[in-house]
Protein backbone atom coordinates (compact mmCIF):
# COMPACT_ATOMS: atom_id res chain seq x y z
CA UNK A 1 0.00 0.00 0.00
CA UNK A 2 1.09 3.34 -0.77
CA UNK A 3 2.66 5.31 2.41
CA UNK A 4 -0.24 7.98 3.41
CA UNK A 5 0.50 11.51 4.83
CA UNK A 6 0.91 11.51 8.62
CA UNK A 7 -0.95 13.33 10.39
CA UNK A 8 0.22 12.57 14.00
CA UNK A 9 2.57 10.60 15.59
CA UNK A 10 1.40 9.88 19.35
CA UNK A 11 2.95 7.81 22.79
CA UNK A 12 1.30 4.56 20.99
CA UNK A 13 -0.50 5.20 17.55
CA UNK A 14 -0.22 7.28 14.18
CA UNK A 15 -3.24 9.05 12.41
CA UNK A 16 -2.02 8.84 8.48
CA UNK A 17 -4.66 10.75 5.95
CA UNK A 18 -7.63 8.09 5.15
CA UNK A 19 -9.16 7.34 2.12
CA UNK A 20 -11.78 9.73 1.94
CA UNK A 21 -12.58 13.04 3.23
CA UNK A 22 -13.05 13.43 7.27
CA UNK A 23 -11.48 9.39 7.60
CA UNK A 24 -7.79 8.75 9.09
CA UNK A 25 -6.33 5.75 9.39
CA UNK A 26 -5.33 5.06 12.90
CA UNK A 27 -2.13 2.82 13.17
CA UNK A 28 -1.56 1.21 16.41
CA UNK A 29 2.56 1.00 16.84
CA UNK A 30 4.12 -1.78 19.98
CA UNK A 31 5.28 1.11 21.86
CA UNK A 32 4.26 1.28 25.22
CA UNK A 33 4.60 4.20 28.14
CA UNK A 34 4.20 5.33 31.58
CA UNK A 35 4.43 8.21 33.54
CA UNK A 36 4.09 11.00 30.81
CA UNK A 37 6.87 8.62 28.48
CA UNK A 38 9.29 8.78 31.46
CA UNK A 39 9.31 5.17 31.12
CA UNK A 40 9.09 3.37 28.05
CA UNK A 41 9.31 0.11 26.13
CA UNK A 42 8.50 -2.19 23.25
CA UNK A 43 5.99 -4.70 23.48
CA UNK A 44 6.11 -6.82 20.50
CA UNK A 45 2.57 -7.57 19.51
CA UNK A 46 0.93 -5.28 22.04
CA UNK A 47 -0.52 -2.85 18.44
CA UNK A 48 -2.02 -6.24 16.80
CA UNK A 49 -4.12 -6.89 20.23
CA UNK A 50 -4.56 -3.39 20.84
CA UNK A 51 -6.10 -2.84 17.17
CA UNK A 52 -8.16 -5.85 17.78
CA UNK A 53 -9.40 -4.90 21.00
CA UNK A 54 -10.66 -1.80 20.28
CA UNK A 55 -12.10 -2.63 17.28
CA UNK A 56 -14.63 -4.95 19.19
CA UNK A 57 -15.59 -2.74 21.96
CA UNK A 58 -16.18 0.46 19.35
CA UNK A 59 -18.07 -2.62 17.46
CA UNK A 60 -20.29 -3.15 19.89
CA UNK A 61 -21.00 0.25 21.01
CA UNK A 62 -21.82 1.62 17.80
CA UNK A 63 -24.31 -1.78 17.82
CA UNK A 64 -25.90 -0.70 20.54
CA UNK A 65 -26.14 2.87 19.72
CA UNK A 66 -23.34 4.78 21.34
CA UNK A 67 -21.38 6.42 18.64
CA UNK A 68 -17.95 6.52 18.27
CA UNK A 69 -15.14 6.96 15.39
CA UNK A 70 -14.45 3.38 14.42
CA UNK A 71 -15.53 2.17 11.04
CA UNK A 72 -13.63 -0.67 9.85
CA UNK A 73 -10.21 -2.50 10.26
CA UNK A 74 -8.01 -2.70 7.62
CA UNK A 75 -5.55 -4.81 8.60
CA UNK A 76 -3.31 -6.17 11.56
CA UNK A 77 -2.38 -3.14 12.64
CA UNK A 78 -4.71 -0.17 10.85
CA UNK A 79 -8.50 0.79 10.98
CA UNK A 80 -10.34 3.23 9.51
CA UNK A 81 -12.17 5.91 11.65
CA UNK A 82 -13.73 9.17 11.16
CA UNK A 83 -11.77 12.36 11.45
CA UNK A 84 -12.98 14.30 14.63
CA UNK A 85 -11.63 17.30 16.66
CA UNK A 86 -10.47 16.06 20.01
CA UNK A 87 -11.44 17.82 22.60
CA UNK A 88 -9.03 18.25 25.20
CA UNK A 89 -9.76 16.25 28.18
CA UNK A 90 -9.25 12.75 29.09
CA UNK A 91 -12.71 11.48 30.35
CA UNK A 92 -11.50 8.68 33.20
CA UNK A 93 -14.61 6.60 34.94
CA UNK A 94 -13.76 4.55 38.40
CA UNK A 95 -15.64 1.97 39.85
CA UNK A 96 -13.44 0.83 41.76
CA UNK A 97 -10.28 3.05 43.81
CA UNK A 98 -7.06 2.34 41.95
CA UNK A 99 -4.05 4.68 40.61
CA UNK A 100 -4.19 8.34 41.17
CA UNK A 101 -7.76 8.02 42.94
CA UNK A 102 -5.66 5.71 45.46
CA UNK A 103 -2.92 8.47 45.56
CA UNK A 104 -4.89 11.03 45.83
CA UNK A 105 -7.16 10.44 48.44
CA UNK A 106 -6.06 7.73 50.58
CA UNK A 107 -8.10 5.10 49.17
CA UNK A 108 -6.96 1.54 49.66
CA UNK A 109 -6.73 -0.09 45.67
CA UNK A 110 -9.64 -2.47 44.55
CA UNK A 111 -12.04 -0.10 47.56
CA UNK A 112 -15.78 -0.57 45.42
CA UNK A 113 -16.93 3.15 45.00
CA UNK A 114 -20.27 4.07 45.67
CA UNK A 115 -21.03 5.17 41.99
CA UNK A 116 -19.44 5.20 39.25
CA UNK A 117 -16.82 8.53 39.33
CA UNK A 118 -16.01 10.82 36.60
CA UNK A 119 -12.82 12.81 36.16
CA UNK A 120 -11.23 15.25 33.63
CA UNK A 121 -7.96 15.51 33.04
CA UNK A 122 -6.67 18.03 31.05
CA UNK A 123 -4.30 16.29 27.94
CA UNK A 124 -1.37 18.32 28.17
CA UNK A 125 1.70 16.25 28.24
CA UNK A 126 3.95 19.12 29.78
CA UNK A 127 2.00 19.88 32.55
CA UNK A 128 1.13 16.32 33.18
CA UNK A 129 -1.89 15.77 32.43
CA UNK A 130 -3.41 17.46 35.63
CA UNK A 131 -6.76 16.88 36.91
CA UNK A 132 -9.56 19.86 36.10
CA UNK A 133 -13.20 20.62 37.31
CA UNK A 134 -15.82 21.55 34.88
CA UNK A 135 -15.13 25.01 35.88
CA UNK A 136 -11.94 25.11 34.86
CA UNK A 137 -13.56 23.44 31.15
CA UNK A 138 -16.17 26.09 30.69
CA UNK A 139 -13.88 28.95 32.21
CA UNK A 140 -10.60 28.28 30.02
CA UNK A 141 -13.35 26.94 26.72
CA UNK A 142 -12.11 23.98 26.84
CA UNK A 143 -15.54 22.35 25.72
CA UNK A 144 -19.29 23.84 26.75
CA UNK A 145 -21.74 23.07 29.77
CA UNK A 146 -23.36 20.73 27.75
CA UNK A 147 -20.67 19.31 25.86
CA UNK A 148 -19.70 18.06 29.66
CA UNK A 149 -23.37 16.68 30.21
CA UNK A 150 -22.42 14.79 26.78
CA UNK A 151 -19.16 13.44 27.66
CA UNK A 152 -20.42 12.23 30.92
CA UNK A 153 -23.58 10.63 29.23
CA UNK A 154 -21.86 9.23 26.83
CA UNK A 155 -18.78 8.14 28.96
CA UNK A 156 -21.15 6.06 31.31
CA UNK A 157 -23.08 4.36 28.83
CA UNK A 158 -19.39 3.20 27.89
CA UNK A 159 -18.79 1.95 31.32
CA UNK A 160 -22.46 0.38 31.46
CA UNK A 161 -21.43 -1.55 28.16
CA UNK A 162 -17.53 -2.29 29.06
CA UNK A 163 -18.35 -3.28 32.62
CA UNK A 164 -21.23 -6.15 31.17
CA UNK A 165 -18.91 -7.04 28.85
CA UNK A 166 -15.26 -8.03 31.36
CA UNK A 167 -17.75 -9.23 33.99
CA UNK A 168 -19.12 -11.73 30.96
CA UNK A 169 -14.77 -13.50 30.97
CA UNK A 170 -14.21 -13.04 34.53
CA UNK A 171 -12.89 -9.55 34.42
CA UNK A 172 -13.79 -6.66 36.59
CA UNK A 173 -13.71 -3.11 34.92
CA UNK A 174 -11.73 -0.50 37.74
CA UNK A 175 -11.22 1.95 35.90
CA UNK A 176 -10.69 3.75 32.19
CA UNK A 177 -10.02 6.38 29.79
CA UNK A 178 -12.05 7.65 27.26
CA UNK A 179 -11.14 10.59 24.78
CA UNK A 180 -14.04 12.65 22.70
CA UNK A 181 -14.23 14.08 19.46
CA UNK A 182 -16.83 16.85 17.87
CA UNK A 183 -18.36 15.49 14.38
CA UNK A 184 -20.03 18.29 12.02
CA UNK A 185 -23.28 17.08 10.59
CA UNK A 186 -24.21 19.90 8.45
CA UNK A 187 -24.92 22.72 11.27
CA UNK A 188 -25.44 19.74 13.89
CA UNK A 189 -22.56 18.61 16.28
CA UNK A 190 -22.54 16.05 18.14
CA UNK A 191 -19.82 13.83 20.36
CA UNK A 192 -18.57 10.60 20.12
CA UNK A 193 -16.24 8.16 21.19
CA UNK A 194 -12.86 8.57 19.58
CA UNK A 195 -8.95 7.64 20.05
CA UNK A 196 -8.71 3.71 21.39
CA UNK A 197 -10.11 1.34 24.30
CA UNK A 198 -7.85 -1.01 25.10
CA UNK A 199 -5.83 -2.48 27.85
CA UNK A 200 -3.85 0.72 27.62
CA UNK A 201 -6.24 2.42 28.67
CA UNK A 202 -8.22 0.10 31.29
CA UNK A 203 -7.67 -1.40 34.88
CA UNK A 204 -8.74 -5.02 34.11
CA UNK A 205 -8.86 -7.40 37.06
CA UNK A 206 -9.44 -11.00 36.69
CA UNK A 207 -12.84 -11.40 39.07
CA UNK A 208 -10.91 -14.51 40.49
CA UNK A 209 -7.80 -14.05 41.66
CA UNK A 210 -7.20 -10.30 41.54
CA UNK A 211 -4.78 -10.55 38.61
CA UNK A 212 -3.91 -7.33 36.72
CA UNK A 213 -4.76 -7.59 32.69
CA UNK A 214 -4.30 -4.23 31.65
CA UNK A 215 -1.10 -1.77 31.32
CA UNK A 216 -0.50 -1.23 35.01
CA UNK A 217 1.69 -4.92 34.03
CA UNK A 218 3.76 -2.70 32.43
CA UNK A 219 3.92 0.54 34.59
CA UNK A 220 4.51 -1.42 37.94
CA UNK A 221 6.73 -4.67 36.45
CA UNK A 222 4.11 -7.12 37.17
CA UNK A 223 5.19 -9.42 34.10
CA UNK A 224 4.50 -10.02 30.21
CA UNK A 225 1.86 -7.39 29.11
CA UNK A 226 1.52 -9.14 25.44
CA UNK A 227 0.76 -12.18 27.75
CA UNK A 228 -1.80 -10.27 29.98
CA UNK A 229 -3.14 -8.49 27.13
CA UNK A 230 -3.59 -12.04 24.91
CA UNK A 231 -5.16 -13.32 27.80
CA UNK A 232 -8.17 -10.92 27.46
CA UNK A 233 -8.34 -10.80 23.68
CA UNK A 234 -8.16 -15.16 24.05
CA UNK A 235 -11.56 -14.45 27.04
CA UNK A 236 -12.80 -12.13 24.57
CA UNK A 237 -12.74 -14.45 21.67
CA UNK A 238 -10.83 -11.66 19.72
CA UNK A 239 -7.43 -13.61 18.93
CA UNK A 240 -7.05 -13.82 15.24
CA UNK A 241 -9.33 -16.75 13.50
CA UNK A 242 -6.55 -19.09 13.13
CA UNK A 243 -6.01 -19.41 16.62
CA UNK A 244 -1.97 -17.93 16.63
CA UNK A 245 -1.39 -16.27 19.16
CA UNK A 246 0.11 -12.37 18.35
CA UNK A 247 2.44 -11.65 17.32
CA UNK A 248 1.92 -13.39 14.22
CA UNK A 249 2.57 -12.29 10.78
CA UNK A 250 4.65 -8.28 10.95
CA UNK A 251 3.08 -5.90 8.91
CA UNK A 252 5.50 -5.02 5.84
CA UNK A 253 6.33 -1.00 5.39
P1 LIG B 1 -4.95 6.91 36.82
O1 LIG B 1 -5.42 6.14 38.02
O2 LIG B 1 -3.47 6.83 36.60
O3 LIG B 1 -5.45 8.34 36.84
O4 LIG B 1 -5.61 6.23 35.54
C1 LIG B 1 -7.00 6.08 35.41
C2 LIG B 1 -7.33 5.29 34.16
O5 LIG B 1 -6.96 6.01 33.01
C3 LIG B 1 -6.60 3.96 34.07
O6 LIG B 1 -7.51 3.00 33.55
C4 LIG B 1 -5.50 4.19 33.09
C5 LIG B 1 -6.03 5.29 32.23
N1 LIG B 1 -5.00 6.22 31.79
C6 LIG B 1 -4.74 6.39 30.44
O7 LIG B 1 -5.36 5.74 29.60
N2 LIG B 1 -3.80 7.30 30.07
C7 LIG B 1 -3.10 8.04 30.95
O8 LIG B 1 -2.26 8.85 30.55
C8 LIG B 1 -3.37 7.86 32.35
C9 LIG B 1 -2.61 8.64 33.38
C10 LIG B 1 -4.32 6.94 32.71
Amino acid sequence: MARRRMIYEGKAKILYEGPEPDTLIQYFKDDATAFNAEKHGVIDGKGVLNNRLSEHFMTGLNAIGVPTHFIKRLNMREQLVRMVEIIPLEVVVRNMAAGSMSKRLGIKEGTALPRPIIEFYLKDDALGDPLVTEEHIIAFNWATQQDIDDMIALALRVNDFMTGLMYGVGIRLVDFKIEIGRIFDGDFQRLIVADEISPDSCRLWDIESGQKLDKDVFRRDLGDLADAYTEVARRLGVLPRNGATVPGPKLVQ
